[in-house]
């Protein structure tokens, strides 16, 4: 079956696992910037699975945050949580060997960012860290048809991306659970990221359309507790229904 006809015929069970393989990612965007180091160490103790590092050129999106250098301060820390670099940048190429050095664990990029997709996920892979292609809300997937299986991590962008702090896009529910279909079909290990606006009380859905990886910058940065946050986000992710129909 072509590898598109199946998002289609979408009408199977779909068991949503209920592991503890779901990571909680907070985005630093959001962190105090003048305390970064302790602020992370701060979301690590809290239980933070993943450290999400967003990279904004104002070119490709408009807003500008923090490259390879503040990248490489955070891997000397060794805070001993992988650092997730999202490239929102235009090109590419050029930045992901400086934040692979830097210590990226995962680097994911917008397919339209680049001339040469394969070319690119080749190039995340020869550097060492683990490629990701990241999805606009308006963008298909059809990126993935041919690179599917050489990736470890797909993110769908659940906002526009150029800020922290926006409203979750409801209609991007199914597009996960697309996606969640075709690695289910194809390679249950990759990892579905789901980025932008996911707060304590939307995250059970969005478990329940598929995700894994759940990155949450406002939501954790700008709560009082941490702990509690990171907490009361699990134990609604623990929640979720441990079988869905689409
Ligand atoms: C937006 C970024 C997100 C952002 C999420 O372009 O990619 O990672 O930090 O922030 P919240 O969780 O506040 O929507
Ligand atoms: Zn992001």
């Amino acid at each position: 079956m072509p590898f598109f006809d199946s998002i289609a015929i979408l009408k199977h069970r779909k068991v949503i696992a209920m592991t503890n393989n779901d990571w909680i990612a907070p985005s630093i965007l959001s962190a105090d910037f003048s305390r970064l180091g302790e602020e992370v160490q701060q979301v690590i103790d809290a239980g933070a699975n993943l450290i999400h590092f967003d990279v904004m050129d104002n070119h490709y999106v408009p807003n500008l945050t923090i490259g390879p250098l503040v990248c490489e301060a955070l891997s000397r820390r060794n805070f001993g949580v992988p650092l997730d670099v999202h490239l929102m940048t235009r090109p590419v190429d050029t930045l992901v060997p400086l934040f692979a050095k830097a210590g990226a664990a995962y680097i994911s990029f917008h397919p339209e960012a680049t001339d040469h997709i394969d070319r690119t996920i080749d190039l995340i892979r020869q550097c060492g860290a683990k490629p990701g292609l990241a999805f606009n809300p308006a963008t298909p997937l059809s990126a993935l048809e041919y690179t599917l299986n050489k990736l470890d991590i797909v993110l769908i962008m659940s906002v526009n991306p150029g800020f922290g702090g926006q409203s979750f896009i409801p209609e991007m529910l199914q597009k996960i659970r697309n996606v969640h279909s075709l690695i289910i079909q194809n390679n249950p290990s990759i990892r579905l990221e789901v980025d932008g606006g996911l707060k304590t009380d939307n995250i059970r859905s969005v478990k329940e359309a598929g995700a894994d990886t759940f990155v949450a910058g406002s939501a954790v940065f700008h709560s009082k507790d941490y702990k509690q946050t990171i907490a009361c986000m699990r134990e609604s992710i623990n929640s979720a229904t441990r079988t869905s129909i689409d």
